[in-house]
């Protein structure tokens, strides 16, 4: 079993969702994040002084599938998806993950991703 987390710009929310959607994946956890990259953040004029902006609002997306094959079609939608090809297009991160357990069947592993 895999994780794939993705640190996407907010505003390709919707786009990146139908696009799991497409590809048959319906787990999704959604979070509003704030964070920076190598940039940490940018620097915005306020009244005529410079004011730095280190942490930009995000959209987290979590996904656990049951396979490399499928992380790696996640992967690929979402770098796909999420791609502008200016600064701040985000990250993903690939986790192998232990276990997991749907709480209505007691039901473990790959079992309770499928
Ligand atoms: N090393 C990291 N650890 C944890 N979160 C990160 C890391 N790098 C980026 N992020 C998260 O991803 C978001 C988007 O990062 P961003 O796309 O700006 O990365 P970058 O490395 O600066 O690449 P780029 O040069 O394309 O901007 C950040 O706001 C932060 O939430
Ligand atoms: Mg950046």
């Amino acid at each position: 079993m895999t994780k794939v987390e993705a640190i996407v710009r907010e505003e390709l929310y919707e786009e990146i969702k139908d696009a799991l959607s497409g590809i048959d994946i319906h787990g999704i956890t959604v979070s509003q994040v704030m964070g920076c990259g190598e940039q940490r953040g940018y620097t915005n004029v306020v009244r005529g002084s410079k004011v730095a902006v280190n942490m930009l609002p995000k959209i987290k997306f979590e996904i656990v599938v049951s396979s490399d094959e499928w992380a790696d079609r996640v992967v690929r939608t979402i770098s796909r998806t999420a791609y502008t090809g200016s600064p701040g297009d985000g990250k993903i991160f690939v986790y192998d993950l232990k276990d997991a357990v749907r709480i209505r069947t007691g039901e473990r592993g790959r079992q309770a991703i499928v």
